[in-house]
């Protein structure tokens, strides 16, 4: 029974530093195995998604030498195994960018097929669209993806829509495809283009990454490397809402201003001060937010993983607000957890229309998903009284030493393991 238990009212005041990006480092630590030499990546985020994707790659026989929180050593060339157990795709779908890495380098490869989450089906079609393309035969065989090759030979491929996961998984396949593969309408988020700066510092040939046209000509080996992963713009973004909702003023530091556009736009319309450094972000909110509409759309509109928390700093917000989830057909779970703090939030297809309330009242709540989760504790950081955050454990694949990073800005929260530590929490704060 872990859980947050958040004291609300202190406005977040302070710095906090970012680490890597968990969806850049997942992918990336797939595509490491694509060499037997050793790789070395640093500025990992120590999330449970990595450690576990790190325990599958060792599973299928790979060399993992964890240097330290942050940072990892892997070698794929002890890799005698091409399938990937049921119960790591089943804690983590991001196990499936193995399949773009052991059909690259091996030309086979065996992954069970990904459930849905708590978002929506997510299916994975476009993936294996691309791999039909590039010559393998895949099928789905008692619930895995069997995908075979006598060889790859590289496709010109128009994805149906913009996939992160499609992007990076037929760009991983086709880096060691023969000749040319052009992927066309590919997303264009930051951690896509990480995922192909790491390939091209192990001697792939990949331009246009960051782009909608991603051309990349295979080649038949890729060496070690030594790489550091990309800012979490995501991480990022959730502190930038947090210093929105709770009418605070913090410096978030080790990021790309670049990267966070959509999300400081969206928080100097509504009231926000922003502040851009090379490398860092300021945000102060003073007064009483106002309304907007929010629309996801792909890099680099409006991230679906920052729809959540934008929606939180939206339900204190003078005004109607409305949040429409063009991404994931059930991004809205957290609504009905939000009116339970007296928020006034009404989800209608995939849009949420929000009536902005002067304050939020803390409850017990329970985390549907990660960045819900993560929502949720903001919600509970600017609520009035005590909020307890149940199923905490989504909130951990994503964010490293969450409540540590926020207790440095002033927040009353901790994670408590039983009831009775969480009533000496309440007695302690009173
Ligand atoms: C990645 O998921 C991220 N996960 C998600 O972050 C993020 O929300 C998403 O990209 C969009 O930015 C990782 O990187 C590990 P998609 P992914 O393929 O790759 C549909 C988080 O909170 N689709 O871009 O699965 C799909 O159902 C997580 O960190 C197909 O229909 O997202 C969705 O509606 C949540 N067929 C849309 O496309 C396919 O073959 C976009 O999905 C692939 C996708």
């Amino acid at each position: 029974m872990e859980q947050y238990i958040i004291k609300g009212g202190n406005p977040l005041v302070g710095e906090v530093e970012i680490g890597g990006a968990k969806n850049a480092a997942l992918a990336i630590l797939a595509a490491a195995i694509m060499t037997d030499e050793t790789v070395r990546i640093d500025n990992l985020p120590d999330v449970r998604d990595i450690n576990v994707l790190l325990e599958a790659i060792e599973m299928i026989g790979a060399t993992v030498d964890r240097v330290d929180r942050h940072t990892v050593r892997i070698n794929g060339s002890t890799i005698g195994d091409v399938s990937v157990d049921y119960e790591y795709i089943k804690k983590i779908r991001a196990s499936y960018y193995l399949l773009g890495a052991l059909l690259g380098k091996y030309k086979k490869a065996e992954v069970p097929l990904p459930g849905g989450c708590n978002i929506g089906s997510r299916p994975i079609d476009q993936h294996l669209k691309g791999f039909r393309a590039l010559g393998a035969s895949v099928d789905i065989l008692h619930g895995a993806i069997v995908a075979r090759a006598s060889s790859l030979e590289g496709s010109h491929i128009f994805l149906d829509m913009v996939s992160v996961g499609a992007t990076i998984n037929i760009m991983m396949a086709a880096s060691m495809a023969r000749g040319r593969t052009i992927i066309e309408n590919a997303a264009r988020e930051p951690h896509v283009v990480d995922v192909a700066n790491f390939l091209n510092s192990m001697g792939a040939n990949i331009k246009g990454a960051g782009t909608d046209v991603i051309r990349i000509r295979g080649v038949e080996q890729l060496h070690a490397t030594d790489y550091s992963i990309v800012p979490d713009m995501i991480e990022a973004g959730t502190y930038m809402t947090a210093a929105a909702a709770t009418k605070g003023d913090i410096l978030i530091k080790n990021v790309i201003p670049k990267h966070l556009e959509a999300t400081t736009a969206k928080l100097v319309e509504i009231g926000c001060q922003i502040e851009e450094f090379d490398d860092a972000v300021r945000v102060i909110a003073s007064r009483r937010l106002r309304r907007t509409h929010v629309k996801t759309l792909p890099y680099p509109g409006f991230p679906t993983d920052m729809q959540p928390q934008m929606a939180v700093v939206l339900t204190m917000s003078e005004g109607t607000s409305i949040v429409t989830e063009s991404i994931f057909e059930n991004r809205f779970k957290y609504a009905d957890e939000l009116a339970r703090m007296g928020a006034d939030i009404k989800v209608e297809g995939n849009s949420a229309i929000i009536d902005g309330v002067e304050r939020l009242t803390g409850a017990r709540v329970s985390a549907p998903d990660l960045r819900a989760g993560a929502a949720l504790v903001i919600a509970g950081l600017a609520a009035d009284g005590i909020t307890m955050v149940d199923d905490i454990v989504y909130v951990q694949r994503g964010y490293e030493d969450f409540e540590g990073k926020l207790s440095s800005l002033g927040a009353n929260i901790q994670r408590v393991f039983s009831e009775k530590e969480a009533q000496k929490f309440k007695l302690r704060i009173g």
